[in-house]
């Protein structure tokens, strides 16, 4: 069977899963194609393809049905609110995939999931498109330990890419810590762009985010 396209975002996710889940969430899955991937590679017992738009989970569901017919019909396919996810019973390994969504939205659905499990060990993996401070933070808050982080450079985009877990005791960063390779060009561009960012809000004087350029700038100086 041939293996899905995915994009050097999607490839990076795919490959940050490295152990086997009894369920595997593709949370705002669109077209389905980071779910697909993981289930080719049998990356968990279940995939699960998640995303609140009825016509796109239609499609999703007949492609799979196609690809992956019985026996090998190991997914399922929700049509719902990512923030109502039914998880699998606390004792099954489970692993939430949220990707491709702002980073405040992020921060709402993963709010919502911790508080309906407070007992399940839950994992996430999370790349949000731009406000990655703010996912950090949350996350910190929420007593969510740090696995693994990455920073990717795709098309003049840049993704953060975090892997965190209920049982790690290592604190996530609010601004990243073993992702950065500050000895690449397009990690300092990162740097630097996030920074003026920061520093344009500052000086827009509605906001005061100087606790915020003080930490970024406290990588320039590691
Ligand atoms: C840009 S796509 C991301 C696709 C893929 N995850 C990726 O990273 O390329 C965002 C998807 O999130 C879905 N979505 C937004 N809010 C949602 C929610 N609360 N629950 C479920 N799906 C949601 C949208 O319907 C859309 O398909």
């Amino acid at each position: 069977m041939a293996e899905v396209k995915l994009s050097a975002r999607l490839q990076l996710i795919n490959q940050m899963v490295t152990r086997h889940y009894d369920h595997i969430w593709d949370c705002c899955c669109d077209h389905g194609l980071l779910g697909t991937a993981l289930l080719q590679r049998r990356a968990g017992h279940v995939i699960h393809f998640v995303d609140i738009v009825e016509s796109l989970m239609a499609e999703v569901e007949h492609k799979l049905t196609q690809r992956f017919p019985p026996p090998d019909h190991n997914w399922q396919v929700h049509c719902l609110d990512v923030a109502c996810l039914p998880l699998a019973a606390k004792e099954q390994s489970q692993l939430v995939i949220i990707a491709g969504i702002g980073g405040d939205l992020m921060v709402e659905l993963v709010q919502k999931i911790v508080a309906a499990y407070p007992e399940h060990n839950l994992e996430f993996l999370l790349c949000p498109v731009y406000h990655t401070y703010k996912v950090r933070v949350s996350l910190q808050a929420l007593g969510l330990g740090l696995v693994d982080e990455r920073l990717l450079q795709d098309n003049q985009q840049y993704y953060e890419m975090i892997h965190v877990s209920r049982y790690s005791s290592e604190p996530v960063s609010v601004t990243g810590t073993h992702m950065w390779q500050l000895d690449r060009p397009e990690h300092q561009s990162y740097l630097q762009r996030t920074l003026k960012h920061y520093q344009r809000i500052q000086q827009g004087g509605r906001r005061d985010v100087s606790n915020i350029i003080t930490a970024y700038q406290t990588l320039l100086s590691a």
